[in-house]
């Protein structure tokens, strides 16, 4: 839908390059995806810790705290280690309706060392708001966010 990644990317670098804390700059990866991105209800980050995602910064209603991996799109996305686009959640077997609005999700696993930290998700509430750009253009936006913030869960 228009976004300029390269910008968004840049933004992301300037406003986490000189922050070591890992939950400040992923709450501001999140601020900063859901004003930039339109049409988007929820934008967030879930963390991998012993075979569950927590709800880790996002913006948006309040959401699952806890998800088993390989359950949902968010939970299917970490185990594949892969990232899915899901035009229509309805369609998803297991889908797991936070949000009982949102129709269609854009979910990229965050992996460090060939590890999964977590995930990435975005949810709009219209169907198919997600394209192979949106997510060519978040997979360097996640490289940079997990190099400048890999220690999450305790
Ligand atoms: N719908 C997701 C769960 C997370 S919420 O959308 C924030 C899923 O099926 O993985």
């Amino acid at each position: 839908m228009g976004v300029d990644y390269r910008l968004l990317t840049r933004q992301l670098d300037a406003i986490t390059k000189d922050v070591s804390v890992s939950v400040s700059n992923y709450a501001n990866a999140a601020a900063l995806l859901f004003h930039a991105l339109s049409g988007v209800s929820w934008a967030g980050f879930y963390f991998l810790k012993d075979s569950f995602l927590y709800l880790g910064p996002f913006q948006g209603k309040p959401a699952c705290t806890r998800i088993g991996l390989g359950a949902g799109v968010c939970g299917t996305a970490a185990l594949q280690k892969e990232a899915l686009i899901v035009e229509d959640v309805r369609l998803f077997p297991g889908h797991i309706a936070c949000d009982p609005a949102s129709k269609s999700e854009l979910v990229i696993p965050l992996i460090w060392e060939e590890r999964v930290l977590g995930v990435l998700d975005l949810d709009a509430p219209v169907v198919s708001r997600f394209s192979a750009e949106d997510r060519d253009g978040l997979l360097p936006f996640c490289d940079l966010l997990v190099r400048r913030a890999h220690f999450i869960m305790p």
